[in-house]
C-alpha cells in the first residue's frame, strides 16, 4: 500500500447492505486529523440499508446499486468510483461478492471487515457456527479482498472469549464492539 504523503487524505468508498455502525464509526473517524482516510462515498446494494442514514447526517455522497443482477451494476460502480476519484475502499457489512475484474480494478485496495476469526467461518453465520462447535473464542478480522471470499491476506485480528451465558445475538454483539476498534486499526496499519 502506497505511504501517506503530505495532507491529503485518501479518497475512500465505504460499501454496506445494513446497520453501518462500521461505516458510521469510519466517517467519525475520518474527519480526525490523523486519519489517512476520507470518506467520500457511501455505496449500498439496497436502499434498505439503515446505514444510508449516515450519509445525509455526515453530509457524504451515497449511491444504491440495488439490483438482483449486481455482477452487471458493477461496471457501474466502477465508473462512479473513477468519477469520484476513489482510492481505497472499506467494505462494511456489504454483502454481496464483488466479481474478480472488479477486485482486480482495485488491487490491494479493497479490505474489508469479517465477523469471525479467519480462516474460521467464512461465509455466513459466524457466531452461531462458533457456539455450536463449542468454541471457546470469537472475534473479528479486516481483511484485504481477494477473488476467493474470505480468504485475503489478513491485517489485523482480535479475539474474545465465548462466555457460557452468551447466544449468537450477546456474542455479535460483543464482537461488533470490537469490530469498530479493530476496523479503525487496521486503517491506520495500512497506511503508516
Ligand atoms: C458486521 O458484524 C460485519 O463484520 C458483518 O456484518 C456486520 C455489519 O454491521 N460483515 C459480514 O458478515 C461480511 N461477511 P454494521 O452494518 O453495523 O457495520
Amino acid at each position: 500500500m502506497e505511504k501517506l504523503t503530505g495532507l491529503k487524505k485518501i479518497k475512500t468508498a465505504v460499501f454496506i447492505s445494513g446497520t453501518g455502525s462500521n461505516l458510521k464509526n469510519i466517517i467519525k473517524f475520518s474527519k480526525i486529523k490523523k486519519s489517512p482516510i476520507s470518506v467520500d462515498l457511501i455505496v449500498s446494494n439496497t436502499n434498505k440499508a439503515k446505514g444510508l442514514s449516515f450519509a445525509d447526517q455526515f453530509n457524504v455522497k451515497k449511491k444504491i446499486f440495488d439490483s438482483k443482477n449486481f455482477k452487471n451494476i458493477e461496471k457501474n460502480i466502477l465508473l462512479l468510483l473513477k468519477k469520484e476519484k476513489i482510492k481505497f475502499i472499506c467494505l462494511a457489512g456489504f454483502m454481496k461478492i464483488l466479481s474478480k475484474h472488479f477486485i482486480k480494478k482495485f488491487d490491494g485496495k479493497i479490505i474489508n471487515i469479517h465477523p469471525s476469526l479467519l480462516p474460521k467461518y467464512k461465509g455466513l453465520n459466524t457466531h452461531s457456527r462458533a457456539i455450536n462447535n463449542k468454541d471457546k473464542f470469537a472475534g473479528c478480522t479486516v481483511h484485504y479482498v481477494a477473488a476467493k471470499l474470505d480468504s485475503g491476506k489478513i491485517i489485523l485480528q482480535k479475539k474474545i472469549k465465548i462466555t457460557a451465558s452468551d447466544n449468537s445475538a450477546s456474542l455479535a454483539k460483543k464482537v461488533l464492539k470490537q469490530e469498530h476498534k479493530l476496523y479503525l486499526a487496521a486503517i491506520m496499519k495500512i497506511f503508516s
